[in-house]
């Protein structure tokens, strides 16, 4: 089968979904090529630095929905530093794999959640190594 079970599953009923109005951190990223959109809702509880809160909307392919879902489940309940360290390759294991044309996809989430991570840093003057975010974690919101 092309994707596996556990994609099928968060594409078909995709947790999370949805927009935190008062959120904490917001980032939104997009695939030039694809044209496929995704923006990531954080709520951060400032004293223990934990994500308490994480949802999602993406305008895209199945599989950036799939891994957008499991990417907020990944990342709920984590130490804000630790979310940054989601990666694209430990949101396509946890789905049990993706066709590598849609590797892009994963991509997408990792840059999502950074990008989200990024304007709460910046929201709260927090500092951070901007080498998390370049080359490859482009987090420009133009594109
Ligand atoms: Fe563009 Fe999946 S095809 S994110």
């Amino acid at each position: 089968m092309l994707y596996s079970e556990k994609v099928m599953d968060h594409f078909r009923n995709p947790r999370n979904v949805g927009e935190i109005e008062d959120a904490d951190g917001i980032g939104q990223v997009g695939n030039a090529k694809c044209g496929d959109i995704m923006r990531m809702y954080i709520k951060v509880d400032k004293q223990s630095q934990t994500i308490t809160d994480v949802k999602f909307m993406t305008f895209g392919c199945g599989s950036a929905i799939a891994t957008s879902s499991i990417a907020t489940e990944m990342i709920k309940g984590q130490k804000i530093e630790d979310a940054l360290k989601l990666s694209n390759q430990a949101v396509v294991e946890a789905l049990g794999g993706l066709p590598t044309h849609k590797i892009h996809c994963s991509v997408l989430a990792e840059e999502a959640v950074k990008a989200a991570v990024k304007d709460y840093y910046d929201k709260n003057g927090i500092e951070y190594d901007c080498s998390l975010y370049a080359p490859n974690n482009c987090v420009c919101q133009h594109n």
